[in-house]
């Protein structure tokens, strides 16, 4: 975006932390978009439990039509044990905010970055010659899969038995979008690709797999392409991260794997996210996309003021990246957040004692001087 234009961008903070870390990443929005000389609008709404609080909806047709006409989507983070019982009935897009707007949006690319951090080493349960420098990009469908398959549901048997089930399906165009979107990433990035599946148990797996095998070796011969199974995956994921670099899986494993990676920047209050409506190209700002932190609401540190705003501010990061088609300013975020943690200031989930706001005072602060030094 070349500042012609005013970026618009929708914030639903959601529940607990999310509000809180949701504020931290637009304090770093409208700095960055002020030295970058971006106009913005910056609208706020309801999503998750504090939606369904006031309208008796996880996430409103209104809020979807915003989300839509928006730029781009920042969330917080969304649900609560006070919602957990609620069940309502209808499509599944019904029972979770967010799965509605990600379906509302399209957004079938769902980017979740995790790389380890120097002066984090410690903080995280691996050696620094296993982590030092490992750096990995799950590409998650997020569209499909065990997520959306019909027909699912919860039923009472004659003999009085409950049966719950839900069906795992792909079809060929979802996998090769996706497999597009993994090789697209790779090719901006170390050129590797491992693509995850059960293809030894399940019918899903063998579709994935012979679908991503066919796209590699026709589109994207230069990269290069293994296939794991999953549970060896996170194996070795542990032991030799290094080892990867673009990871493509279905949305179930995809969720896992990605809290998965966490661990290696050593806190899930690390993680950004971008889910998008299509490969994302750096170069080529594309619809309206949800950026938000990988982590949950952590009800239990609601309101104390010590939510890591890390996660959502690399997810602003990766909103000037994809959105807005600015990954200098991508990059300045992200050599801010290093210079932070380098100079030991830190929330008590990778190790200190600061708070959310000093947190976002210095990265602001690296982020001016940096803008002062590139003068
Ligand atoms: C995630 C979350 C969501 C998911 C939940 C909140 C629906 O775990 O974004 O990883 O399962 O996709
Ligand atoms: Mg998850």
């Amino acid at each position: 975006m070349d500042g012609t234009r005013t970026a618009r961008i929708l914030v639903l903070g959601g529940d607990h932390i999310g509000p809180e870390v949701a504020a931290a990443g637009v304090e770093i929005l409208r700095l960055c978009a002020e030295i970058a000389g971006m106009d913005i609008a910056i609208e706020t709404d309801l999503l998750g439990g504090a939606s369904w609080d006031v309208h008796h909806s996880f996430c409103t047709d209104d809020v979807l039509a915003k989300a839509q006409a928006a730029d781009a989507v920042l969330v917080g983070s969304v649900g609560g044990p006070e919602w957990d019982e609620i069940v309502v009935t209808g499509p599944v897009t019904e029972q979770d905010g967010l799965i509605k707007l990600r379906v509302g949006l399209g957004v079938y690319n769902a980017l979740r970055p995790a790389r380890s951090w120097k002066s984090l080493h410690a903080v995280t349960p691996f050696r620094a010659s296993v982590i030092d420098g490992a750096d990995v990009l799950v590409v998650r469908e997020n569209a499909g899969g065990s997520y959306f398959g019909e027909p699912r549901g919860t039923e009472t048997l004659a003999d009085g038995q409950v049966r719950a089930f839900e069906m795992s399906e792909y079809r060929t165009p979802e996998v090769e979008r996706i497999a597009r979107c993994a090789f697209e990433a790779a090719g901006s990035r170390r050129g590797r690709v491992a693509s995850l599946d059960k293809a030894n148990v399940m019918e899903t797996g063998r579709l994935w797999r012979d679908t991503v095998a066919r796209i590699g070796r026709e589109e994207y011969p230069d990269i290069e392409l293994e296939h794991l199974y999953m549970d060896y995956a996170l194996y070795a994921l542990c032991v030799k991260p290094k080892e990867f670099d673009v990871i493509v899986t279905d949305n179930l494993f995809g969720d896992l794997v990605s809290d998965m990676t966490g661990a290696l920047a050593g806190s899930l209050g690390m993680l950004p996210s971008a889910s998008l409506p299509g490969p994302g190209r750096v170069e080529v700002a594309i619809g309206p996309a949800i950026f938000e932190p990988a982590h949950g609401s952590a009800p239990d540190i609601a309101g104390t003021g010590i939510a890591n705003p890390i996660g959502s501010i690399l997810s602003v990061a990766m909103m000037f990246q994809y959105a807005f088609a600015r990954s200098d300013v991508a990059t300045a975020i992200e050599s801010a957040v290093e210079r932070t943690l380098d100079s030991g200031i830190r929330t008590p989930d990778i190790g200190g004692t600061a708070t959310t706001a000093a947190i976002t005072d210095a990265v602001k602060t690296a982020l001016l001087n940096q803008a002062n030094e590139r003068k």
